[in-house]
């Protein structure tokens, strides 16, 4: 067993680090970061953690990169303070969408991430709904993914849910999509969606089940530009859908996705805290709920220190 444990969190989301500290029952770890006019980052740990248990919590939001570094410098400062075990724990992790060798001589950047996190210090990884189960399979070290999936179902399940259909956004969310309607105890339909190049357009062309008539709730793991929310919920309409609901874990909401979700005209909008949304964003987003992720990762973070089952957790 390992000894006391400290959570510790960067700059990126401390709204989310507090809460998981309150929900764990104890005060998050001092550190200071110094940043320099050269833009360099210094990392000092205020405490002792010798032979600790050591979490640090640090999401992927802008400044992406800084974000990433300012984890990587503090996972090491750590390791050098004679931490006994380091564990990241990343809710959205950082270049998730960059997971697959789809064309020639691309870079695969969240497998590059996973050997930063490594060479780093870190022991383990915790993060929640990746882009790609198999972004589990680039680390050398144990990593476990939550998913949102619970704290969704238990939103949704206090909708009518009597002429529900979940739609998964294209074929790569399908899998877990149709977890979730299984949960929700509603049929499934899957939308053909297409990109050409990096453009970050989505075409929705096509669409498999019955949505007729029917309350929809649109199943992703991510809304980036909303352009793949505001098709579905375009392709959902033309087909019949009485109402459009969208249940997406991480809401990175960039470019101009703030206008698209709201042309799209959902009739809710419900995302998780793994991301921080801005105020001006979440106050311009119509239909929009946030749900936390604090308790959550909180009991994840007590049972990797207490040496228990996380997939429990997801049943
Ligand atoms: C992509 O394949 C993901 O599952 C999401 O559908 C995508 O990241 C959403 O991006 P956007 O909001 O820019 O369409």
């Amino acid at each position: 067993m390992f000894g006391d444990m400290k959570v510790f969190s960067g700059s990126s989301h401390p709204e989310l680090a507090a809460g998981i500290a309150a929900h764990i029952g104890m005060p998050l770890g001092k550190l200071k970061m110094t940043r320099f006019s050269n833009e360099n980052m210094k990392v000092k740990i205020e405490e002792n953690v010798r032979e600790s248990d050591v979490f640090v919590i640090q999401t992927s939001c802008p400044p992406v990169s800084d974000n990433l570094l300012e984890l990587l410098i503090t996972i090491d400062a750590l390791k050098f303070a004679s931490a006994a075990r380091i564990t990241a724990v990343l809710p959205y992790f950082p270049y998730a969408r960059s997971d697959k060798k789809d064309e020639a001589r691309i870079s695969i950047t969240a497998r590059l991430v996973a050997d930063l996190l490594e060479t780093a210090g870190a022991d383990r990884v915790l993060t929640m709904t990746l882009h790609a189960p198999q972004i589990l399979g680039f680390f050398r070290k144990p990593a476990d993914q939550l998913l949102a999936t619970p704290i969704l179902t238990r939103h949704f399940k206090g909708r009518d849910l009597s002429n529900a259909v979940v739609v998964a956004t294209d074929a790569g969310a399908a899998k877990f999509a149709g977890h979730f309607a299984k949960r929700l105890g509603t049929p499934m339909a899957i939308i053909d969606k297409r990109r050409s190049d990096d453009s970050e357009k989505a075409k929705s062309v096509a669409l498999i089940g019955d949505v007729d008539g029917k309350d929809a709730i649109i199943y992703d793991d991510e809304i980036a530009t909303g352009g793949s929310i505001s098709e579905a919920a375009a392709i959902l309409r033309k087909f019949g859908a009485k109402t459009v609901r969208v249940g997406v874990t991480h809401p990175v909401f960039s470019g101009p996705a703030v206008e698209r979700l709201n042309e799209a005209n959902l009739d809710e909008l419900v995302v998780t805290d793994s991301i921080p949304v801005p105020k001006e964003k979440a106050s311009a987003l119509k239909n929009l709920k946030v749900l936390s992720t604090s308790a959550m990762f909180g009991d994840a973070i007590l049972r990797i220190h207490g040496g228990r089952s996380i997939s429990e957790m997801l049943e």
